[in-house]
């Protein structure tokens, strides 16, 4: 799967039931991720921090989908633990799906297979994957850790904040990048232009090298930004 890549429109078992990717997501953004395995330590770590964002994720029209090549009883059953980790009140409802793949077909098809981290019959486990993709269904990004490094979810809903912004305005985020600061003027939009599209404006760090490509402007609002006629331009999600 490379970036731009229409996402496969899989269709398979979760614990929210039956469910066709394109279908699922509709017009939302969609985050699979994927884990080594139900009952185990760092992955009930990590889906019980995704379940505490998971009001973040819908606040951004993202929807998030769990995978790992476990049956849907296993699913049904840690998903359980997962809310007793979180002290939820017993009984509450896992709040997204977590996708069935005992038989392998999607974390092969998908190339999320940890060839380093086997179970108990020596087949390769499911590694820590994570896909972003858009609402046009592309891959917007993707992340690959090993089985003994868990993920950071804030830091994954902050590059959704930046693959939102950076997908309806020509900005990109600097290092470290948080909602509200300054984003960077990227480098194909001449000074001229630039001074347009950047009305709040442009500041250019003085560089030894005498180039002016280290170029700030205040962050615009998400969904709007000026054409080069001036013109404010909204565009819908
Ligand atoms: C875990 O989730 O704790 C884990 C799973 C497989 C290998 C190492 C750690």
């Amino acid at each position: 799967m490379l970036l731009g890549d229409v996402f496969p429109n899989f269709e398979a078992d979760s614990t929210f039931g039956r469910m066709k990717l394109h279908d699922f997501l509709r017009d939302s953004w969609g985050v699979l991720f994927s884990h080594p395995g139900d009952f185990t330590p760092v992955c009930t770590t990590e889906l019980g921090r995704a379940a505490q964002l998971s009001p973040e994720f819908s606040k951004r029209n993202v929807k998030l989908m769990a995978l790992s090549v476990d049956s849907l009883q296993e699913h049904h059953d840690w998903s359980k633990d997962i809310m007793a980790y979180n002290n939820t009140e017993p009984g509450s409802q896992f709040p997204f799906p977590i996708i069935a793949d005992d038989r392998r077909e999607l974390v092969e098809k998908l190339g999320m297979l940890d060839p380093e981290e086997k179970d108990h019959n020596g087949m390769p486990l499911s590694a820590r994957c994570v896909f972003v993709i858009g609402p046009d269904k592309k891959l917007k990004l993707s992340i690959l850790y090993p089985a003994t490094t868990g993920r950071n979810f804030d830091e994954i809903l902050r590059v959704i904040d930046s693959l939102q912004l950076t997908a309806h305005n020509r900005v990109a985020t600097p290092v470290d990048w948080r909602p509200g600061n300054s984003v960077m003027v990227p480098p194909r939009i001449p000074e001229t232009e630039a001074a347009m599209l950047f009305p709040a404006g442009v500041y250019t760090k003085d560089l030894p090298s005498g180039k002016k490509y280290l170029r700030y402007t205040p962050q615009p609002n998400t969904h709007q930004q000026r054409t080069t006629d001036g013109e404010l331009e909204t565009s819908h999600l």
